[in-house]
Formats: C-alpha cells, sequence, structure tokens
C-alpha cells in the first residue's frame, strides 16, 4: 500500500485518485471550521467555489434552516452568517442547520476530489479520528492521497506540517507502506515541530497572515489536537459526520 502527498488542492488527477481513499487538509481554517461545524450538530456542510453558487444555493433552504459562511482574503463575505473562524461555529450557532460555504482555497480543493472511492476532511482538531481511518483503508488494501489546499495553489508549510503528522502516525503504525517523496517531506517537517503546532504556525506565511489580522484565536483552535473528534466524509456535494451506522 501507498501514501502519497499532493499540493496546491489542484496537483492531481480524476485518475490519480481514483479507487484511493483522500483527505483533503485546509488547517488555516477551512478543514478545521468544517470539523467544528459538524461535531457541534451541523446536519451538513456544502462547500462551494464562489459568494454567488453559495446565496444562490442557499435559497434552496428555509432561510431558518441554513447558514452562509465564508472568508476571502481571510476576512467574513459581507451578508454570510459567519467568516471562517472555528470558534463561530458553536452546537447554538449550527445544530440543525446546513452550512453552505466557501473559502479561498480549501472548500475548492474538497471539490476537486472527484474520482477518489471516499473523501474524507482532515486536520490537527481530528486527527486520531482521521488517522484510524486512514490506517484501516491501508490494511484494507486501499492506497492513500493526502491533499494539501495549500495558499492560492501553492505549496502552505502548515497544511504538509499536518499531513506530516498523519503519515508519520498511520505509516508507523501499519507494515509495509510506500511513501512517496512528497510524504517522506511532510514527515520531516512534522518530525521538526512535533506537537509545537502554533509554531508551526507562526513559520508559515499563512499563519503570519492570520496572526497579523489580529486572528490570533484561531490559530489556538486549529492547534487544538482532537477537539472535534469527527470524520468529515464528503459525498454527493456535501460533507456529513461519518456515523457508527455508516463506519466503513
Ligand atoms: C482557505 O480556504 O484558504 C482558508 O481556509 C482561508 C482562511 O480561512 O483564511
Amino acid at each position: 500500500m501507498r501514501i502519497d502527498v499532493a499540493f496546491g488542492g489542484t496537483g492531481f488527477t480524476p485518475s490519480d485518485v481514483a479507487g484511493r481513499l483522500v483527505a483533503v487538509i485546509d488547517v488555516l481554517r477551512a478543514s478545521t471550521s468544517i470539523a467544528a461545524a459538524l461535531a457541534n450538530g451541523a446536519r451538513a456542510v456544502i462547500p462551494l467555489d464562489s459568494s454567488g453558487d453559495a446565496v444562490e444555493r442557499a435559497k434552496a433552504f428555509e432561510r431558518s434552516d441554513v447558514r452562509l459562511a465564508g472568508e476571502r482574503k481571510m476576512l467574513a463575505i459581507p451578508g454570510f452568517d459567519f467568516g471562517n473562524s472555528p470558534a463561530q461555529f458553536t452546537r447554538e450557532a449550527v445544530e440543525g442547520k446546513t452550512v453552505i460555504m466557501t473559502t479561498t482555497n480549501g472548500t475548492s480543493a474538497i471539490m476537486n476530489t472527484q474520482g477518489a472511492r471516499d473523501v474524507v476532511v482532515a486536520s490537527y482538531v481530528n486527527f486520531t479520528a482521521v488517522a484510524a481511518m486512514l490506517r484501516a483503508a491501508l490494511r484494507g488494501g486501499t492506497d492513500v492521497t493526502l491533499v494539501c489546499a495549500g495558499r492560492e495553489r501553492q505549496f502552505a508549510l502548515e497544511d504538509a506540517g499536518c499531513a506530516g503528522r498523519y503519515v508519520y502516525g498511520v505509516s508507523r503504525r501499519v507494515t509495509g507502506i510506500e511513501l512517496s517523496d512528497a510524504a517522506q517531506a511532510c514527515v520531516l517537517i512534522d518530525r521538526k515541530y512535533g506537537d509545537r503546532v502554533l509554531e508551526l504556525f507562526d513559520a508559515s506565511e499563512h499563519g503570519r497572515a492570520l496572526r497579523n489580522a489580529g486572528l490570533v484565536d484561531d490559530l489556538t483552535a486549529c492547534a487544538a489536537v482532537d477537539s472535534y473528534p469527527v470524520i468529515p466524509l464528503y459525498q454527493d456535494r456535501q460533507i456529513t459526520k461519518l456515523g457508527p451506522e455508516r463506519e466503513r
């Protein structure tokens, strides 16, 4: 079995991920916010590419049943209910609601995964839950691709570090796993920072940009390992929480 890592949310084709389990990583902040929303009882998260598409899609719901979330240049989109700060997706705010979300990189990276056997959304806040699913898939004979959403289609240090934690945490407990060069490089980044996740964020361009934009609390929330132990599964153009009734 094999683990590959793709950078920039677009560096792969449907045939690259065909039959694979794909985990999309956008630590700062889309993956984290999606896990927060589902852990706090959101019915589903629908990722879309543009704010126009999001507003249009919301018309299919009763206004009381849907919440609009998203950012551009890290700031909340005017007229939307939420930006992309994980702490905004409280149980009070999202329980039973459908969250329609559009972000700069994360949502399009998720939508780009056609052809995969399964697609999950991964971050630090749901590490142990998602890592267990990756291990089960590899043991069952399914290859894994970690897709790092990145920043403006470029390599992002924080996503690569998080991917490294998954590669390291999964491959050392499943024998005979082949790692691509990209996967090995991610492990080197993770080993450099280990549990000092906030230090990794401060070393990254996007982490510094969020800090300079006064979104320090978001960095702390995104670094809180296993604080939202859910497995967000992308299927039929929406993300829902993988439940025991749907264990694979
Ligand atoms: C993204 O999709 O690029 C990020 O989630 C953006 C952000 O939240 O700042």
